[in-house]
């Protein structure tokens, strides 16, 4: 397939272009490199482009001839979306909303969608299904399910088949070694963890342990990239096949403490790790767990990389060159 992959310089987008390129596709990345990175583009063309310009859209896709597209092309920090939700709404929904219009002009009728765990809000029930409230709490979550909502409405009236993928904790690295997470800043638990190993940075604060948990710390599904790349070949099989639209949750269906990552993070490295006490942080559900039957029976999803240590090991190989010691 030929496959516009939007954010394809960014964490989860290099991972995609990568293993989209290993899978014979012919990949195209559209970034406006305002988070991406350059050197994170290891295969296929590049279009410089900004999803608010959409003259540069529409000539995208005249030129592109696109299978399918996929869309990594957020910002993702819950608490800055609290303080300027303008900028979340922008550029999460409205620039999807050009994304998708260049779509339908163009006939591209097959998307796939960087969905987060966020649109499910407060937790009602652990493990979390598709069938869950999506009550989203703050306005990243609200822009990733309007999202959601537009998709559903645009499959009605244009035809536009869609897979969200709710992906529930992101976390390792390629297990080559060559790509792996740089956001600045950092606000991530397993890349700030292993940067307190690295020694570049002091310590890492654990928000709360006041949680109604068995070490009082909070528990996160943390999913390896590489495993949530199949999923995205996968659900584009599924529109192949399937002349419809879905969503799925994406997650190990396990719970780890932050504590837990702690010590996993001790153990893979070998390394102390200083810890800072911090008070909890706004908006942190206790439990987040994604129960993800519905993407193994339908797509024949089958994480690979679902053991913490191993997820924990790929991202260690990576922080060790961020932190030149290779
Ligand atoms: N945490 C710490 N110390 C830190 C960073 C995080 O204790 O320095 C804790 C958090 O309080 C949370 C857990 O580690 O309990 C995981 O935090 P992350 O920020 O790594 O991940 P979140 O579960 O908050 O965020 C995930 C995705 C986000 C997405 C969010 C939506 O990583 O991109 O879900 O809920 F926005």
């Amino acid at each position: 397939m030929r496959l516009l992959v939007v954010g394809g310089a960014g964490y989860i987008g290099s991972h995609m272009v990568k293993r989209c390129a290993a899978a014979g596709h012919e990949v195209v990345t559209l970034d406006n490199f305002s988070t991406g990175h350059r050197d994170a583009l290891t295969a296929g063309g590049l279009i410089e482009a900004d999803l608010a310009d959409r003259d540069a859209l529409g000539r995208a896709f005249a030129a592109g001839r696109f299978d399918a597209v996929m869309h990594f092309a957020s910002f993702i920090q819950v608490a800055e979306s609290v303080r300027d939700p303008a900028r979340y709404y922008r550029n999460n929904y409205a620039n999807t909303l050009n994304l998708l219009e260049a779509m339908l002009a163009h006939r591209v009728r097959r998307f796939v969608f960087s969905s987060s765990a966020a649109v499910f809000g407060e937790p009602q029930r652990v493990p979390i299904d598709e069938a869950h409230p999506a009550y989203p709490i703050n306005p990243y979550g609200r822009s990733k399910r309007m999202v959601e909502e537009t998709l559903a409405d645009f499959d009605r009236a244009y035809g536009l088949r869609s897979v969200a993928l709710r992906y529930f904790n992101a976390a390792g690295a390629d297990p080559e070694g060559e790509l792996g997470e740089r956001h600045e800043p950092e606000t991530h638990l397993v890349p700030l963890v292993l940067r307190a190993a690295s020694g570049r940075s002091p310590a890492v604060s654990v928000f709360g342990r006041d949680y109604d948990t068995p070490d009082g710390t909070c528990i996160r599904d943390y999913i390896h990239v590489a495993d949530l790349c199949e999923a995205h070949l996968l659900a584009l099989d599924f529109l192949a096949a399937r002349d419809r639209s879905a969503a799925f949750n994406l997650g190990n269906g396990n719970g780890f403490s932050v504590q837990e990552v702690i010590d996993a993070v001790r153990r893979v490295t070998g390394r102390a790790v200083k810890i800072v006490d911090a008070p909890r942080r706004e908006g942190d559900p206790a439990r987040l767990v994604a129960d993800a039957r519905a993407a193994r029976a339908v797509l024949g999803w089958r994480p690979r990389y679902h053991a913490l240590d191993t997820i924990v090991a790929h991202a260690w190989a990576w922080e060790r060159r961020q932190a030149g010691l290779e």
